[in-house]
């Protein structure tokens, strides 16, 4: 319990008035207005019909509910990010336009958890957890969402590891390997859920670039440290590919062969050659990317994937 003396030490006001609406970023405010006009529903907007799990193997169908599972944890974490993003942007008192935003993301980040829960469902089943609990640690958490309380990770930070980096790794994945999904119900899905994505990568790229001229030496290295960790602590501890992690955990090879025999089923995921492509990639890309901010990401070394 907070003593009154701390609380009121810990108690930040939300200074509110005067309170300017008019758009200051017209490119996000752009991302807004589309935003409101792309609903769908997963419940309805998907051709569940389509779907027929009867037509794969057992071990087709297991890998699938794996991947799917895998993806809702994922979006459902997102959920709770966006609303503590949400309360960051109020209390620096960041313009509005992010806000206006960032409610929608929220919103869309919900309808991804629903879609693909829906899908582990309807493709048999949906795992609650990792079928060793002790793998949560790779996959349950994602240690850089916490950083959106934490007042020593800054914004700009905050952006370009989790709205940048991780969210660019995933669509870039998503794009290369839309087309192997044969299966129609699987390949609207996650042509539904990449139109949203790629609205939530160029937000954070907007914002970005928009700060990037009053970035300091500290913004730069917080940045660096950020997406560092996202990378070394999220992505290659197999938060989103357990194929990646580099130490396998507790992960049974069910689980790490989930993705890529879901995706030669047809039934969405990539294989590891797929990784391989994409992954060195996106890196490039993004150090690309973040080069003029005067960020400057090390080389990571990955014992599958070498020096990227
Ligand atoms: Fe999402
Ligand atoms: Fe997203």
């Amino acid at each position: 319990m907070l003593v009154d003396k701390e609380r009121t030490e810990a108690y930040v006001p939300e200074h509110r008035y005067p309170l300017p609406l008019r758009s200051a970023m017209p490119e996000v405010w752009a991302l807004w207005q589309r935003a409101k006009t792309l609903e769908w529903d997963p419940q309805t907007d998907i051709p569940w019909e389509e779907l027929r799990p009867e037509r794969y193997s057992a071990e087709q169908r297991l890998a699938a509910q794996m991947y799917w599972s895998r993806r809702t944890w994922g979006e459902y974490g997102a959920i709770s990010e966006s609303p503590a993003l949400l309360l960051r942007f109020s209390l620096e008192r960041r313009l509005p336009d992010l806000q206006f935003f960032f409610t929608m993301r929220t919103m869309e980040e919900g309808r991804h958890a629903e879609a693909s829960w829906l899908m582990a469902e309807r493709l048999g089943r949906y795992f609650p957890q990792p079928q060793n609990p002790p793998t949560a640690g790779a996959v349950g958490t994602h240690g850089v969402r916490r950083m959106a309380f934490d007042p020593e990770t800054s914004l700009e930070g905050i952006f370009a590891s989790l709205v940048c980096a991780a969210e660019e790794i995933l669509i870039d994945v998503f794009k290369a390997t839309v087309h192997k999904a044969t299966n129609p119900a699987v390949r609207r899905l996650m042509e539904l859920i990449l139109r949203d994505e790629v609205r939530h990568i160029a937000f954070g790229w907007q914002c970005l670039d928009a700060w990037a001229p009053s970035f300091t030496p500290e913004t730069v290295r917080n940045i660096e440290v950020a997406v560092t960790t996202m990378i070394e602590q999220v992505e290659f501890r197999g938060y989103r590919n357990l194929w990646l992690a580099i130490e396998g955990g507790s992960a049974t090879p069910a689980e790490i062969e989930a993705d890529r025999i879901s995706c030669e089923a047809g039934l969405g995921g990539s294989t590891p050659e797929d990784e391989m492509a994409i992954f060195p990639e996106f890196l490039t890309k993004i150090r690309k990317r973040m080069a003029p901010y005067g960020v400057n990401l090390p080389l990571f070394d990955h014992p599958r994937l070498g020096k990227v």
